[in-house]
């Protein structure tokens, strides 16, 4: 019976180590020190011994019937207070929430769509074309043939196909003139390209979004409209803006619409060249020739167009005085948007 005794503790303890819950526990406590549990069993046969054998062998017995009751309630102090641990986990409000890092929007994209959001309300349309845009939809459609000076204008990048990075986002007007005919009032956000040296206000690459309103008698006074609209919709104020004549071969007449520096408030500044102005919007009506590479009769059809320096207008709004940094990946710069 010494034998078996020791046998019991060592297998009971060995399963005790084993459990993972109260349900587990409360059964071996069963199969053990139940009433009807192998211990008991044992612990029945106590008095059938003989005399001398019962201090001994009781001893024992008893021994074993504490260290298992013992190891049983170890266990099930274990298992409450871990399970109060991942109660309180669960539940504490007032812990401080896991952190979830989320990107932000570029500064870019946060005007592009503000600006979407004033034309979308004017019922103008939103369309986009491709970087890689053929020498007809960058140049020619825009009446700047081969030979024209104006070719000079923009310092283009030319790929070994013959295509060029677009360089402005009026490659998209006659794009659109053929896909949608007139009337048509859209708008072109997009990206450019220009081989040029760097500095604070000039970038290989930058926004615009272009605009394009063709109806039957658009005039000046049309475009001026839409242009007031659109610096309300931008700064939330009136902003001082002055009109110079401009010249682009796709318009006629052209202009330039510039804004006071809201950087320097037109003191004069790296941004605005000292000037206190900053170009912002060249503008005018649609050449006749541009009409008709869109299959629209100009005796019929006006129009106007303007390409807006989306990226001087982000710089302007956030008060930022290099436009390198946009095009950095800075996550420091880009955080603060
Ligand atoms: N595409 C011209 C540029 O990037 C800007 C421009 C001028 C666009 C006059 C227009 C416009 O729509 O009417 O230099």
């Amino acid at each position: 019976m010494d034998k078996e005794l020791k046998q019991l503790k060592k297998r009971a303890l060995e399963e005790f180590e084993k459990i993972k819950n109260n349900k587990e526990l409360e059964e071996l406590r069963v199969k053990y020190v139940g009433r009807n549990g192998e211990l008991t069993k044992v612990l029945k046969q106590l008095k059938d011994l003989a005399v001398e054998e019962k201090p001994k062998i009781g001893k024992l017995a008893n021994e074993v019937k504490v260290a298992l009751a013992e190891k049983l309630d170890d266990l099930s102090s274990q298992l409450t207070k871990n399970a109060r641990g991942s109660i309180v986990q669960a539940t504490d409000l007032t812990l401080p929430g896991a952190s979830v890092k989320t990107g932000s929007l570029h500064p870019n994209t946060i005007i592009q769509y503000e600006l979407e959001d004033v034309f979308k309300s004017l019922g103008f349309q939103v369309l986009e074309g491709p970087d890689i845009e053929s020498e007809y939809y960058n140049f020619e459609a825009l009446n700047i043939p081969a030979d024209h000076p104006a070719r000079d204008m923009q310092d283009t990048f030319w790929l070994t196909s013959g295509e060029v990075l677009k360089t402005h986002t009026s490659a998209m007007q006659v794009r659109a003139m053929e896909k949608s005919g007139a009337p048509l009032k859209a708008i072109f956000p997009g990206r450019c390209f220009r081989y040029e040296a760097t500095d604070a206000s000039h970038d290989t690459t930058f926004y615009q979004l272009e605009g394009l309103m063709i109806d039957q008698d658009i005039s000046i006074a049309n475009l001026i409209a839409v242009m007031k609209e659109l610096m309300k919709g931008v700064f939330g104020k009136e902003v001082k803006v002055r009109q110079r004549p401009g010249y682009f071969p796709f318009v006629e007449p052209g202009f330039e619409l510039d804004i006071n520096c809201l950087i320097c408030g037109g003191k004069g500044c790296s941004v605005c060249k000292q000037t206190g102005w900053l170009e912002l919007l060249p503008c005018g009506l649609v050449h006749p020739n541009v009409l008709k590479a869109g299959g629209l009769d100009p005796a019929k059809y006006s129009g106007f167009a303007f390409g807006l320096g989306l990226t001087r207008l982000v710089m302007m709004k956030y008060g930022i005085d290099d436009i390198r940094l946009l095009q950095s990946g800075d996550l420091r710069f880009l955080k603060q948007f």
